[in-house]
């Protein structure tokens, strides 16, 4: 028997994936069936009712939380589950062959998709690994006393790296207290270039916010930092996958990311971004033998997670990603309308489409988010964000390709019967 009829045979047996084809049959087209109907759609919203059936979210969840984790398209997911069952049965030779090697080709595929060479990118596990990787790479060319600027809206997932070298190394962190919302452009480069000092060796923002879904500009940001040598890093966790990024149009010198999020990639999947030119700089333990998807210092791999992690940026690809982003920033401005007609909510993410994402936050006026987040869940099946930072008693919503404008209508309504409640 050959070991695709095997896996078959394997699988048979088992009632949940019973169907489960082989991995090369569904790589064969992995997404042509769904690029062929997108061809032929009638209109927008035959177009993103074919997208939608692409995903195994519950029928009647709302899921508003991407944010937080996206979901992987079934494709993948059946993907997945093939390629691990085909390694089970050879395990050494696929994971260090043929099979293995194709690891290679998603690195390929993620330089493509951040506009990066293939020797500045390291296919890595979520942002906070990243961000840690550059920290640690960095940690021996700083000396006590040195800054690192970021901001008081950043993700523990960014900001921990620094903590660490704070408290074992005396690097010193300067925190921009950040508004919410911001008025423009020009107030955050003014407040960076204040709190930047001759001892700034580092800039640490992130490229869209957690907090309010800001977009930092950071063509801009670069444009302060490089002259004067300060390494630009960007946790990069909230965008690829809803904004279209080019990180060498954007400036930055690192870039880390989380896949599992915008990119809907299976969890734990995440990209790395070292300028080619800043590499010398950093030189994380992980990346000291290269950044292949196998080395020396990153060992084994999850090979069936990292090929559907390649997969995901087909199916981008497929739908069109300059689509993409405009789907994510309509569904944002169409919930932003609705929401911002209830008195009870205040917008704190800015209105210009330069500076906002496909992420919008209200903070409350009146009632508790935690209580409002957990009925929207329990009584509505709708999922949003509770911010993190109780100061500003605020809900976060994501807006991605599987939701839909009823969706968001039916959002804004409970919300606003909530809220008067
Ligand atoms: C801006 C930002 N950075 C980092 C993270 C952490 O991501 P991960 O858990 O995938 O490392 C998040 C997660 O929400 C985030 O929003």
């Amino acid at each position: 028997m050959d070991r695709r009829a095997f896996v078959k045979s394997v699988t048979a047996g088992v009632s949940s994936i019973a169907a489960l084809p082989a991995a090369g049959q569904i790589l064969g087209g992995t997404f042509s069936s769904l690029r062929d109907d997108l061809r032929t759609a009638r209109d927008e919203s035959g177009f993103w009712a074919r997208v939608r059936k692409e995903f195994l979210l519950n029928p009647s969840l709302v899921h508003l939380n991407t944010g937080t984790l996206g979901a992987t398209p079934r494709k993948v997911i059946d993907a997945i589950s093939a390629w691990m069952y085909e390694i089970e049965g050879d395990p050494a030779s696929n994971v260090f062959g043929a099979l293995g090697g194709r690891m290679e080709e998603v690195r390929g595929k993620a330089a493509e998709f951040l506009g990066a060479r293939l020797d500045e990118i390291a296919l890595t596990e979520n942002t906070t690994s990243g961000m840690n990787a550059v920290a640690q790479g960095l940690s021996k060319s700083l000396r006590p006393g040195d800054e690192i600027l970021t901001t008081s809206h950043e993700h523990p997932g960014g900001s921990v790296c620094w903590e660490y070298l704070a408290k074992t190394q005396g690097v010193k962190i300067i925190q921009i207290p950040m508004p919410a919302p911001v008025s423009d452009r020009a107030q955050i480069l003014q407040l960076i270039s204040d709190h930047i000092t001759p001892r700034t060796r580092v800039c640490s923002f992130s490229h869209v916010e957690t907090i309010t879904g800001l977009q930092m500009p950071l063509a801009e940001i670069a444009a302060i930092t490089r002259p004067r040598e300060i390494l630009l890093v960007c946790d990069g966790a909230q965008a690829p996958g809803m904004l279209r990024i080019d990180v060498k149009a954007l400036g930055v010198d690192t870039y880390a990311s989380s896949s599992h999020k915008w990119m809907l990639a299976p969890k734990g999947s995440g990209l790395l971004y070292i300028r080619k030119e800043a590499q010398e700089r950093i030189q994380p333990l992980v990346l000291s033998t290269g950044y292949n998807a196998y080395t020396a210092a990153s060992g084994t791999r999850n090979v069936a997670q990292i090929l559907g992690h390649g997969l995901t940026m087909d199916f981008h690809n497929a739908i069109g990603r300059d689509r993409v982003e405009a789907r994510c920033r309509a569904l944002s401005n169409h919930l932003r309308r609705r929401l911002g007609e209830i008195s009870a909510l205040k917008l704190l993410t800015p209105t210009q489409d330069e500076l906002s994402s496909g992420i919008v936050t209200f903070a409350l006026r009146t009632g508790k988010n935690q209580q409002i987040y957990e009925r929207l869940h329990s009584e509505h099946d709708i999922v949003v964000k509770v911010v993190p930072k109780p100061e500003y008693n605020a809900l976060r919503f994501s807006t991605h390709v599987y939701n839909r404008e009823q969706d968001l209508d039916r959002t804004a309504d409970v919300l606003a019967a909530m809220l008067r409640a």
